[in-house]
């Protein structure tokens, strides 16, 4: 478990504050987010690439609370973006626009007028459709967009079907043997101006070695580029280093970036990274609490009030969060589905936990920091969760729970 959430005198804490005080403050379903443990990992990342040019893209859809736009801006972050929605939130947090690159395979026309009229750093291009559409509209709008390549590598990241996007029968990217010839047509587009060249194979890695293969390929192109005389300010390796969630052994982040480092050798551009769940996945946790206790004949579950609309990892990728108790309590040690209260079979936070509870035990689901509350939704209108941001001994509140009204206030009843 991440150090800055730990047991002190059987009770949970975040930094120095007891989960039961958040719950009991806030209620629950409830994130719970450390600011120590935020700042440890942005270090991290900064230290082992003090030695290098370099800018740290904080992937935004990994968590997009203001609060943690907010602490990453005051950090020197940049962000990847991959929609309009993402940028206004930047901007928001104070994060500086200059320091933006925008991802996407969909980029809509009005988006990318926001992010030229906001001066991003860079588009990532990921197609040929995409290159002749921002030509334009940077034209319309009397600008000059500055671009990258993101360039699918055919390379496998061995991850979660879902969330592998380098393989040639993925969506995403430039094909490989496409780049080149891309490249030269950009040259000949008169708003567009190349700055940089990248690829983002996929995310919850747990390897360096199908990174440092990407690196490889990504170089080639680069030389082959600087041949012809296109030349890149930045090389851009994107995101996808994984976290333990249960077994998993990921590299360390200095593991990680020394190891891109040494495949980068004597190149000198500067080094962009887009991290995301690295940043943020295990800095937060999910507080619940135990409904109900329900002894089937099979099975026994453990129905909570946190549910697939809060954290969606489980019914999505069949992921694994660690789920512990707040408190060591007085109970029977039992085996449990833990499922929340959507009707769907699909709606379960944990399969087989044995858990020592009753009913209205407080618990925390672990390494939700990451794709938690961003990929939360308002399914059967359950109000979105609260997040909460504990430093030290100080508890922010950096969302409210949503109102029900909240939920459909935009909808009309028919005249
Ligand atoms: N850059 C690009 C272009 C991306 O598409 C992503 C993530 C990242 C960076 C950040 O990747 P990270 O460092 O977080 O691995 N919802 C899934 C993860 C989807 C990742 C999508 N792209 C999950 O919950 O596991």
């Amino acid at each position: 478990m991440n150090k800055y959430f730990r047991y002190v005198d059987d009770l949970l804490h975040v930094e120095q504050v007891p989960v039961t005080e958040i719950a009991a403050k806030f209620g629950t379903p409830c994130y719970v987010y450390s600011r120590a443990s935020l700042n440890d990992s942005w270090n991290q990342f900064s230290s082992a690439l003090q030695n290098r040019e370099h800018l740290i893209c904080y992937a935004v859809k990994a968590n997009s609370n203001l609060a943690i736009l907010n602490l990453f801006a005051r950090l020197g972050a940049g962000f990847d973006i991959v929609s309009g929605g993402e940028l206004q939130r930047v901007l928001a947090a104070g994060g500086d626009a200059r320091k933006v690159v925008f991802s996407g395979v969909g980029k809509s026309s009005s988006e990318m007028r926001m992010a030229l009229d906001a001066n991003v750093l860079c588009f990532n291009v990921e197609s040929s459709a995409e290159l002749e559409r921002l030509n334009e509209i940077a034209r319309d709008v009397g600008k000059v967009a500055p671009v990258s390549m993101r360039v699918n590598p055919d390379v496998d990241a061995k991850t979660h079907p879902y969330i592998s996007t380098g393989l040639k029968q993925n969506k995403f990217g430039v094909a490989y043997g496409e780049a080149i010839e891309l490249y030269k047509r950009a040259c000949e587009l008169e708003n567009l101006r190349i700055i940089g060249l990248g690829c983002h194979i996929g995310s919850q890695l747990t390897q360096v070695s199908p990174f440092i293969a990407a690196v490889e390929k990504i170089l080639k192109l680069a030389s082959v580029l600087e041949d012809d005389g296109i030349n890149l300010e930045h090389i851009d390796l994107g995101g996808g280093l994984g976290i333990c969630y249960k077994d998993e052994t990921p590299p360390a982040i200095a593991d990680y970036v020394a190891a891109l480092l040494s495949a980068l050798g004597e190149r000198s551009e500067r080094l962009i990274l887009e991290p995301g769940r690295a940043l943020v996945g295990d800095s937060g946790m999910l507080l619940t609490r135990v409904e109900y206790l329900k002894c089937g004949e099979e099975k026994n579950f453990a129905i909570v009030d946190a549910a697939m609309n809060d954290l969606m990892r489980p019914a999505l990728y069949d992921a694994y969060h660690e789920i512990l108790t707040a408190s060591h309590e007085k109970h029977v040690r039992n085996c449990y589905e833990v499922v929340g209260p959507i009707c769907e079979t699909g709606d379960f936070i944990g399969h087989a936990r044995e858990l020592i509870i009753g009913p209205h035990s407080l618990l925390a689901v672990l390494s939700a920091g990451a794709y938690g509350m961003s990929m939360s939704s308002n399914y059967n209108t359950r109000p979105r969760a609260a997040e909460v941001m504990i430093d030290g001994d100080a508890i922010h509140l950096v969302r409210e729970r949503e109102t029900i009204s909240q939920l459909y206030s935009g909808e009309k009843l028919l005249d």
